[in-house]
């Protein structure tokens, strides 16, 4: 599908990563995080809201039995500058105490995110913790951090599409893309 089908060739400036390279990619991932996981269920996290179509994706081409928990946690409040805080929305976490979690997230960025979320999973009792991203940007990280698993490397641009969000919006374009600015 392209932009123009989505009424969005006014704001996407050109596409980065079409549905069917990430398709593609998903394939792979999956294949290698079955290989490597530990034995049994997978108790896999999604970081919402972004994660919620890359891990949609992803988690239905693991053939094993899963255990899915979603984590509401924001920094970016729809705009393109990471606030600095990581702000978990939920009332309560999902019990991981001795389990492997394979957390998702849609994107590596300043690592702030993904360190946080880390950092509040073992200090709730997990056995370990396990990333995967669908996308990882090239830039220095505020925070020593990197995933196990990475759908593709970016440069440093601000990107929507495939869960990610401008302001709310553009999570539904079934692409990765750069806005005109
Ligand atoms: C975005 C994105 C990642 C995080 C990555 O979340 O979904 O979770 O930022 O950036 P970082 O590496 O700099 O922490 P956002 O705060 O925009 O919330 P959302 O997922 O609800 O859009």
């Amino acid at each position: 599908m392209i932009a123009d089908e989505l009424g969005r060739a006014d704001d996407v400036e050109r596409v980065l990563i079409d549905e069917k390279v990430i398709e593609k990619r998903l394939d792979a991932m999956a294949e290698e995080i079955d290989r490597e996981f530990p034995s049994g269920p997978i108790l896999a996290i999604v970081l919402l809201k972004g994660a919620f179509v890359f891990a949609a994706d992803l988690l239905r081409r693991i053939p094993r039995p899963l255990d899915i928990e979603c984590l509401n946690v924001s920094s970016y409040h729809g705009g393109t500058e990471s606030s600095g805080v990581v702000k978990f929305l939920d009332h309560s976490l999902p019990d991981v105490k001795g389990r492997h979690v394979l957390v998702l997230d849609d994107i590596l960025d300043t690592g702030r995110t993904l360190k946080a979320v880390t950092d509040r999973l073992l200090l709730e009792g997990c056995a370990a913790v396990h990333t995967g991203v669908l996308l990882a940007k090239d830039r220095p990280r505020a925070e020593d951090v990197q995933a196990d698993y990475v759908g593709f490397e970016i440069g440093d641009e601000f990107v929507v599409g495939y869960g990610l969000d401008y302001r709310g919006r553009y999570r539904n374009l079934p692409f990765v893309g750069v806005l005109k600015s």
